[in-house]
């Protein structure tokens, strides 16, 4: 094989969404929240979407006590979410406290204002490599009319607007 896997994936175009979850420590609750481009809806009936993490992220280590997220799919006029969602859990505390949400009526978790947004339940996970995939069953759900979407392509973020002029 002369090419590895991320080299032939990045030709793969995909939506880009932010996940989040919460852990409730002494002073509260913290609200965390990463950029993916994973999620794959499995199911119809009952409605199972995945998620894919590194084994060893933290945040995979707070949705499982959690035992709930959420999913913001985000829209072309928010790649500056994507950039921020994915750094590290102070620059992500930050853009948290500056952005659009609101807390899920059925789980609390928060959400962002997106294009199309899912309260999850975890069902269950299977180690795979170097990831986990997180199977998560979806308890509540919503969506704007008609948002254009942000695409992930070729390492980089895109619009439909854009990319249609190519
Ligand atoms: C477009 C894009 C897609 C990403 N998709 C995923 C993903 O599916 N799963 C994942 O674990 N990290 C993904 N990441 C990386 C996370 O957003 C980032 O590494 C995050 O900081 C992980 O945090 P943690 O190590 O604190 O858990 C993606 C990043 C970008 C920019």
């Amino acid at each position: 094989m002369n090419h590895d896997l991320r080299t032939v994936m990045r030709h793969f175009a995909t939506g880009v969404c932010v996940v989040s979850t919460f852990a409730d420590g002494a002073d509260g609750r913290r609200h965390d929240a990463i950029t993916v481009n994973s999620l794959t809806s499995v199911s119809l009936d009952p409605a199972i979407i995945t998620v894919c993490f590194r084994h060893d992220s933290r945040f995979l280590a707070d949705l499982r006590a959690a035992g709930v997220w959420g999913v913001s799919i985000l829209d072309s006029e928010s790649e500056a979410h994507a950039r921020a969602f994915a750094k590290g859990p102070e620059s992500r505390q930050t853009a948290l406290a500056g952005a659009a949400h609101s807390i899920g009526d059925t789980t609390g978790v928060l959400l962002l204002q997106a294009a199309g947004w899912m309260e999850v339940a975890y069902r269950d996970e299977l180690v795979i490599g170097d990831h986990v995939m997180v199977i998560g069953e979806v308890v509540a759900l919503g969506a704007a009319d008609s948002t254009a979407p942000l695409i992930f392509l070729q390492g980089g973020f895109h619009t439909l607007d854009e990319l249609s002029r190519l």
